[in-house]
């Protein structure tokens, strides 16, 4: 088994119906959002995944960069959900279930997810997701999603200084390397599986998602470019807004859009 991921063995033994049908592989790529996103431009099918062994300019949320050293498991995929704009934004829990479920079930890991769409193993991030919708007026064209996982690589070796102690990974959490296409298969199965739930039926997948986000009962810091504040999770709305109590006892929902947070331990 090598530690990188091996292309033409992407699709061996995947059991999907649509998912990973059409794989976009890059040795090197920009993003592969950004890839993902000029194919459905030009039509591409819904399940088609780009995936790269390595991003030179991976974005994470809020415009950060996002680190991709060789050794992780970096793919998009795209989907084109019939529902309405509204319906999908709770679309982006999906991949998170996916990958904790996956974590749980398969590497025995205690995972958690953190909101809005990050999976958490000790405390720190181990998944990130970026999502994004193209619509036009009230009708989704295409979501694109970006999955993020640190697999084979030691993130005091791997990684910036900077995300050390908010970091890890499957090597750093198993004490050993795993099998990437592996993991990406079943990433993928359990994504397709969850997404055809998720379209007939959009409510859900938030009762699912909330089952391992163990932050809500916690104090947490809110922080964007205009504000920062703390306040209890109290919840997460079917717009997948954060709700939270503040201390004058008043409740105030939040956006993804705009704001990270921190839960205080
Ligand atoms: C975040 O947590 O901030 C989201 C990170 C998403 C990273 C993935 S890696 C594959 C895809 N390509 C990108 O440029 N970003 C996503």
């Amino acid at each position: 088994m090598s530690y990188k991921l091996e292309p033409d063995r992407l699709q061996e033994g995947l059991r999907t119906r649509r998912f990973g049908k059409n794989i976009v592989y890059s040795r090197k790529v920009g993003s592969t959002n950004d890839l993902a996103k000029e194919l459905a431009d030009y039509g591409a099918v819904e399940g088609t995944v780009t995936i790269a062994e390595t991003q030179y300019t991976g974005h994470g949320r809020l415009g950060a960069k996002w680190f991709s050293p060789v050794g992780g498991l970096w793919f998009s995929i795209i989907l084109r959900p019939r529902l309405s704009v509204n319906d999908s934004v709770r679309l982006v829990f999906v991949p998170g279930v996916a990958v904790a479920q996956v974590l749980k079930e398969f590497y025995e890991l205690e995972v958690e997810t953190k909101w809005p769409n990050d999976v958490l193993v000790s405390g720190r991030k181990i998944c990130g997701v970026l999502s994004k919708m193209n619509t036009t007026g009230g009708k989704v064209n295409y979501v694109v999603i970006g999955i993020g996982v640190n697999g084979n690589f030691q993130v005091k070796l791997s990684m910036p200084r900077s995300l050390r102690k908010t970091a890890t990974s499957l090597e750093d959490e198993l004490g050993g390397k795993v099998c990437l296409e592996e993991l990406f298969r079943l990433i993928l199965e359990r994504l397709e599986h969850l997404y055809y739930s998720f379209v007939e039926d959009p409510s859900y997948i938030l009762e699912k998602w909330k089952s391992y986000a163990s932050f809500l009962g916690q104090v947490v810091e809110v922080s964007g470019d205009k504000e920062e504040f703390e306040g209890l999770a109290l919840d997460v709305d079917q717009d997948g807004a954060l709700v939270l109590q503040l201390e004058d006892a008043n409740s105030k929902r939040v956006f993804a859009g705009a704001v990270t947070i921190r839960v205080k331990r």
